[in-house]
C-alpha cells in the first residue's frame, strides 16, 4: 500500500461521515503492520460529547477485529464545500494512538489530497506522551 492509496481510502471513508452538527467531515484509514486497512469516519451525536472522531473509529474497528500493531494512518477532513484542510488529530485521538503505536515509528499522514500531504511521527505530535510503558 502506498501513501497515496491510503489517502484514497481515507477520502472514501470520509464519504460515510455523519456530521450533521459541525458539517466537518473526516475520513481516516489505518494500516496495520501486516498491511491490512481499517477505515473510519467521524460519527457525531445530538448530545455532542459522544461524538467519535474518524481516527478513533478506525482504531476501534481494528482493535475489535484483533489487530494491535499499526504502521500508519491517513486522515482527510474538511467542510461541506469539498475543500480539504490539513486535519491534524485531536488530543484524544493522539492519546488513543499512544496506547497502540510506537511513537517514534508510527506515521500520521495529514492530507488535503493524494498529492498534498504532510507526514508526522506520533512522537512529533505527542511529545513526552503518557502511554502503557509508564505503567510498567
Ligand atoms: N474530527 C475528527 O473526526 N478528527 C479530527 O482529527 C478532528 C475532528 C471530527 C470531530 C467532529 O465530528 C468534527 O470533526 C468537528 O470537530
Amino acid at each position: 500500500m502506498t501513501e497515496k492509496e491510503l489517502i484514497k481510502l481515507a477520502v472514501e471513508a470520509r464519504k460515510k461521515s455523519y456530521a450533521p452538527y459541525s458539517h466537518f467531515h473526516v475520513g481516516a484509514c489505518l494500516e496495520t503492520k501486516t498491511g491490512k486497512c481499517f477505515s473510519g469516519c467521524n460519527v457525531e451525536n445530538a448530545a455532542f460529547t459522544p461524538t467519535n472522531c474518524a481516527e478513533r473509529t478506525a482504531f476501534f474497528k481494528a482493535v475489535s477485529e484483533g489487530e494491535k500493531k499499526f504502521k500508519r494512518i491517513a486522515i482527510v477532513g474538511g467542510g461541506e464545500d469539498g475543500e480539504m484542510q490539513f486535519c491534524s488529530p485531536c488530543g484524544v485521538c493522539r492519546q488513543v494512538m499512544m496506547e497502540f503505536c510506537e511513537p517514534e515509528s508510527f506515521q500520521i499522514i495529514v492530507a488535503k489530497s493524494e498529492a498534498e500531504y504532510k507526514v508526522f511521527t506520533l512522537a512529533e505530535l505527542m511529545p513526552e506522551g503518557f502511554g502503557p510503558d509508564n505503567l510498567n
